[in-house]
Parts: C-alpha cells; sequence; structure tokens
C-alpha cells in the first residue's frame, strides 16, 4: 500500500475512495491528523496532509516523525511526497512538475531524527540518493505514460520557513547547488530512510524563487492559486497511475 503526504494545494486526495480514517496514536505525539485509508482504482492507499486538514500546521511545527512513524505502523510500501515549491533554476516556472534527485538542508531546530540516542545505539544511514530510485522511476514512467512533462532531476534546498526567502538567499541557495526551494521536504525525507521505507518526492512549482521572474518584486501566492491547482490534478493523475491504474480507470464518480 503506497502512502500519499499531500501538502499546500493537495490536502485532500478526491480520487481517493475513502474506505476508513484512523487517528494513529505514536511514540512521538500526533500525526497532522488522520490517516485516510481507501482505494484508487481498486488499489489500496492511504492519504495524510501534511499541514493538517485544515492546513493549520506550518512547516516548522510539522510533526515529521509522527507522521512518519503512524505510516510506518500501517507498513506502506513507499511514500509519495507532494508539497509546492519554488522554482530557482532558469527552466522552472510555475505549475512546472519536478521530480527531484538530491536535498540540501538548510533547516534547524526540527526533531529530525528517530536515533535521538535515548533508547537507541548510535545509528548513522547513509543518504547519499536522498530518494528512492525505484519509486523515482515508476513516477517517470507514469508521467511519460500520460503525456504529463514532468522535470526529471532537481536539488531541493529544505529552508525552515514559515517566511519565504529573501533574493540575496534565493541566490546564495543557486550558487550552492539548489534548483527548487520548499520548507517540508526536511526531515521528512531523512526520516523515511532511517525506517527503511521508499520516498520520492513530487514537487509543484507554485512560484518563482524571491526576486526572480513574477517573483521579482516579491511573491504573491494568491494569484497563483489557479496555477497550482491545474498542476495538481496533473499529480493526481500521476499518483493513479503510479498505484496503478490502467488507461480506462475513471476518476471517482464517474460510470459509465
Ligand atoms: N520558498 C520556500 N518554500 C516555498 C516557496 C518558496 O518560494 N514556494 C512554495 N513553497
Amino acid at each position: 500500500m503506497l502512502a500519499i503526504i499531500g501538502g499546500s494545494g493537495l490536502t485532500t486526495l478526491s480520487n481517493l475512495d475513502v474506505s476508513h480514517r484512523e487517528v494513529v496514536r505514536t511514540p512521538y505525539g500526533e500525526p497532522s491528523g488522520a490517516l485516510v485509508f481507501g482505494q484508487i482504482c481498486g488499489k489500496p492507499a492511504v492519504f495524510l496532509p501534511r499541514h493538517g486538514y485544515g492546513h493549520t500546521i506550518p512547516p516548522h511545527k510539522v510533526n515529521y516523525r509522527a507522521n512518519l512513524w503512524a505510516l510506518h505502523h500501517h507498513k506502506v510500501s513507499g511514500i509519495i511526497s507532494v508539497a509546492s515549491v519554488g522554482g530557482i533554476r532558469a527552466d522552472l516556472h510555475p505549475g512546472d512538475i519536478v521530480l527531484p534527485h538530491q536535498i540540501i538542508d538548510y533547516t534547524w531546530g526540527r526533531q529530525s531524527t528517530f536515533f535521538d540516542g535515548v533508547a537507541t545505539p548510535v545509528t548513522h544511514i547513509d543518504f547519499t540518493e536522498p530518494y528512492d530510485a525505484d519509486l523515482r522511476r515508476r513516477i517517470e514512467q507514469a508521467g511519460e505514460a500520460l503525456s504529463v512533462d514532468i522535470k526529471v532531476g532537481g536539488v531541493y534546498a529544505a529552508t525552515q520557513g514559515p517566511r519565504l526567502e529573501s533574493a540575496a538567499e534565493i541566490d546564495r541557495l543557486e550558487r550552492d547547488g539548489a534548483d527548487l526551494v520548499g520548507m517540508t521536504g526536511m526531515p521528512e525525507a531523512a526520516l523515511a530512510r532511517e525506517l527503511a521505507l521508499p520516498y520520492a518526492a513530487i514537487n509543484v512549482v507554485a512560484n518563482h524563487g524571491a526576486g526572480r521572474g513574477s517573483s521579482v518584486n516579491g511573491i504573491r501566492f494568491e494569484s497563483l492559486e489557479h496555477v497550482l491547482q491545474e498542476a495538481m490534478g496533473r499529480v493526481r493523475s500521476v499518483i493513479e497511475k503510479v498505484v496503478g491504474c490502467q488507461d480506462n480507470c475513471l476518476p471517482m464518480g464517474l460510470s459509465v
């Protein structure tokens, strides 16, 4: 059973035929919300909105450990993390879908490990390739099969937020080698690896990074909301395909 963690723009998964919800208690506290179990085209899947159902939990307050622990507890086979980002690389524009392959972590003060030395021996996970190769391939192939354009490869910079970056910070991130910037990719990816859960991210460019392109005079998400919503529609169809929907699969609620 695949898990989907939704971010801004994807707080519900409308193509999930819901069977039940479960509030999972974890040793790390409360996850962002109840896990929503169901089927997509008859295939089991579980959904969790990272920022809560009312989109009230800011990136630095998300209980990443509880979220990941809850999904692990339910023995998910992998996690597709969906999150909106700012585009730094020149070819990234609002509405683009990106499949990142690397991460740079600029976050601080977050509970970022299960191996905090309290009950477990010191453990160093390998994080050379932060995203799961097989899951990334499946996402890429789903995009190809659907003719949904996915930009494959990108270095994701995880910033602390919740404020957006200054123009100089975006320039610095670019000099560091970052292509896109978001606030939730870490410690989520590292915690998934600590639990040996295959994890890949689908990022949707919501805006140009601060000081660039349409954000040269500031970032106004409101004007880009419709772009994000349209792109999330494409992301939903990619997720359906990865979960295993056939070509004749109809969106929920439609029948022949
Ligand atoms: N910066 C950080 N996180 C983001 C952005 C951004 O410009 N856009 C969407 N999430």
